[in-house]
């Protein structure tokens, strides 16, 4: 991917220039691209004067960080106690058959992202599905079905 450095610098101006802002640069450059590019933070790096070991050291410690393109759609599948005993992994199962990916992966066509994620607060709903921010209870591997409008061929 190319990136556009002036945009790159007005988002890292916006910030003191120095160590101590690169965690909400890397926000700010995470929400511009749903992701951080590698060549985004080789420009952090340079700017900042701090070292690409160290950026990616922060940017693989915080989950919310990916430096992995994220799908037009993103599918979380809560794994916590409550939706895996009510069957949550059968749902994660065929999700990953129907989009042909595992957890943690993008279809190719970019279209979806399948992560997953511990306790969303919604135990009583169990399992429960986040697509694209809008929850989904009690879901079954055929229901599930249902949130996938364009699947990978
Ligand atoms: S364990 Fe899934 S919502 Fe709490």
């Amino acid at each position: 991917m190319t990136v556009d450095e002036s945009k790159l610098d007005s988002i890292i101006d916006k910030h003191d220039v120095e160590e101590g802002s690169l965690i909400p640069i890397l926000q700010d450059i995470q929400t511009e691209y749903s992701y951080l590019p590698k060549e985004a933070l080789e420009h952090v790096s340079q700017r900042l004067n701090i070292p690409m070991v160290q950026i990616f050291g922060v940017a693989t410690f915080f989950k919310a960080f990916s430096l992995k393109p994220k799908g037009k759609n993103q599918i979380h599948v809560c794994m916590g106690t409550a939706c895996h005993v009510r069957g949550a992994k059968n749902v994660l199962e065929n999700l990953e058959r129907e989009l042909g990916i595992k957890a943690g992966d993008t279809t190719d066509d970019g279209e979806y992202t399948l992560e997953t994620v511990n306790c969303v607060g919604a135990c009583a709903l169990g399992p429960v599905v986040v697509n694209n921010e809008k929850h989904h209870g009690q879901m079954t591997p055929i229901k599930v079905e249902s949130l996938l409008s364009t699947k990978p061929v």
